[in-house]
């Protein structure tokens, strides 16, 4: 396995609308492995394939406590059938670095996506786990945190950030 880096604002690859993923190859299982430790390692609790730069729809997840044991949830293809209920709670995300954002989600949704055997998979997901799918579907999506704060907060943020990137070079 190998950490791979995760791209951020403002790079481009982070607004491409991922491509379906059609075979089911062995670089797919190296893909969500080096998507995994990449994840372990920030720490995070979600990571999209665009995140480090691969437009692929690929997803990986973990929402369980650092001091649990790993539950490493991987999905190809990840769609939502059914959503229930609303809630709002503050976000973050590791390509969006220093940047918070209440965003409405559903807070019940039915999922469906493939796993790395190329297996359809079909369940019901509740709560954190719930919102971390979502959040990262919308990575697959092209769609970002940035997008649910208002243009103001948003234009502020992405001026910093640019005037961030200049001071590095
Ligand atoms: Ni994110």
């Amino acid at each position: 396995m190998a950490k791979l880096e995760i791209v951020k604002v403002p790079n481009p690859v982070l607004r491409k609308v991922a491509e379906k993923v059609k075979g089911y190859t062995s670089d797919l299982e190296k893909l969500a492995q080096d998507m995994a430790e990449t994840m372990y390692g920030a720490p995070g609790v979600g990571l999209a394939a665009n995140q480090v730069a691969v437009t692929r729809q690929v997803i990986v997840i973990d929402v369980s406590a650092p001091d649990k044991p790993k539950n490493l949830l991987v999905l190809i293809n990840p769609e939502i059938l059914e959503e229930e209920g609303m809630d709002e709670i503050e976000e973050g995300c590791l390509s969006v670095p220093e940047f918070k954002q209440f965003v409405e989600r559903p807070t019940k949704i039915k999922v469906r996506a493939k796993n790395l055997k190329g297996e359809e998979v079909e369940f019901t997901a509740e709560g954190l786990l719930a919102r971390a799918i979502q959040h990262e579907i919308d990575h697959i999506h092209g769609r970002l945190l940035l997008d649910y704060a208002g243009s103001i907060k948003k234009q502020l943020y992405l001026k910093k950030r640019r005037k961030l990137l200049k001071q590095d070079k």
